[in-house]
């Protein structure tokens, strides 16, 4: 299954922002819109520094010495570190959407291609790697991570590790919820997109439905997997309202709908498929 997952989303890779991009725009923006729900302490926002800068910020500051400007308040606070593992990064939405309020990135992702364009994002903003970076793993595999020393070399743990849209595409989500679990800090949250359970898809319409191994996850079984792995504390689960419509598909597919409605096929295969955030915590 992980070999069929990669060379899919290989070949999907140089066109998948473009498809998915209303399903992440939105995604972005409910993610965005709940980060206290989210629960991690973030790196400084925007916010944060208004609280230390007037309206006249252009005006000289009275306590400007003669060897220059002394450190605003802005200046000399020190950026909380928060570090984000990504898995199963895809090109990056879940990092996107994250990263204003975090200090480093990390992704993975079985697919290379996956990873490139990831990457290539990721430089062509102008961010290092030691800001924003993927590497090619699998963390799911039955028979341990692949490569087997994945993330064994920086032994950091993340305060938050994210799964876009993976979980249903894993052999074994639970397993690879606990392998994320270990690597996050006592007190580190486990942030998750996926499907609510849903029909299957009709394959001639979904050049994907070989990679999807679970249509949809319920709440009880999501709960049960962040409880299992250990990050079930304030375990919530909410489903996202009207305006999301997954973006899978080809030529014509594009969600058009709302509530999870949209059209996957040329002849208008109707599909119903809600998506959810879920959010639990390890133990402190
Ligand atoms: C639907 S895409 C989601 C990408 C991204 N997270 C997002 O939210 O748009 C699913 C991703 O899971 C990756 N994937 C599938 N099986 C995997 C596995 N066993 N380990 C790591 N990544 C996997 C695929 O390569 C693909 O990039």
């Amino acid at each position: 299954m992980a070999e069929i997952n990669r060379s899919h989303f290989n070949e999907e890779a140089s066109t998948y922002d473009a498809i998915h991009s209303k399903l992440h725009e939105r995604l972005t923006e409910e993610i965005q819109a709940r980060l206290d729900w989210i629960g991690v302490e973030w790196a400084n926002t925007d916010d944060d520094d208004d609280s230390s800068q007037d309206e006249d910020d252009d005006v000289d500051e009275p306590n400007e010495s003669e060897d220059g400007p002394e450190k605003s308040p802005k200046s000399s606070q020190p950026r909380r570190e928060v570090r984000l593992l990504d898995y199963a990064c895809g090109t990056g939405m879940m990092t996107r959407a994250l990263a204003p309020y975090t200090t480093q990135c990390v992704g993975i992702d079985i697919s290379e291609n996956m990873v490139a364009a990831y990457n290539s994002r990721a430089e062509y903003q102008g961010l290092s790697p030691d800001e924003m970076h993927a590497v090619v793993g699998d963390l799911a595999a039955a028979d341990g991570p692949h490569p087997a020393d994945l993330l064994v070399a920086d032994p950091r743990l993340f305060d938050v590790a994210t799964v876009g849209g993976g979980l249903h595409h894993f052999a074994d989500p639970e397993l690879a919820a606990e392998r994320l679990a270990r690597r996050l800090r006592p007190g580190g949250v486990l942030l998750v997109w996926d499907f609510a359970p849903h029909g299957p898809h009709a394959t001639a319409h979904f050049r994907g439905s070989h990679t999807v191994l679970h249509h949809g996850l319920s709440e009880d079984r999501v709960r049960a997997l962040f409880e299992r792995a250990g990050v079930g504390e304030g375990f919530e689960l909410v489903v996202l309202g009207s305006g999301v419509s997954p973006g899978h598909g080809h030529s014509h597919g594009h969600g058009h709908g709302h509530d999870g409605h949209g059209h996957d096929g040329h002849d208008g295969e109707p599909m119903r498929r809600q998506v959810f955030l879920a959010r639990g915590q390890k133990a402190a």
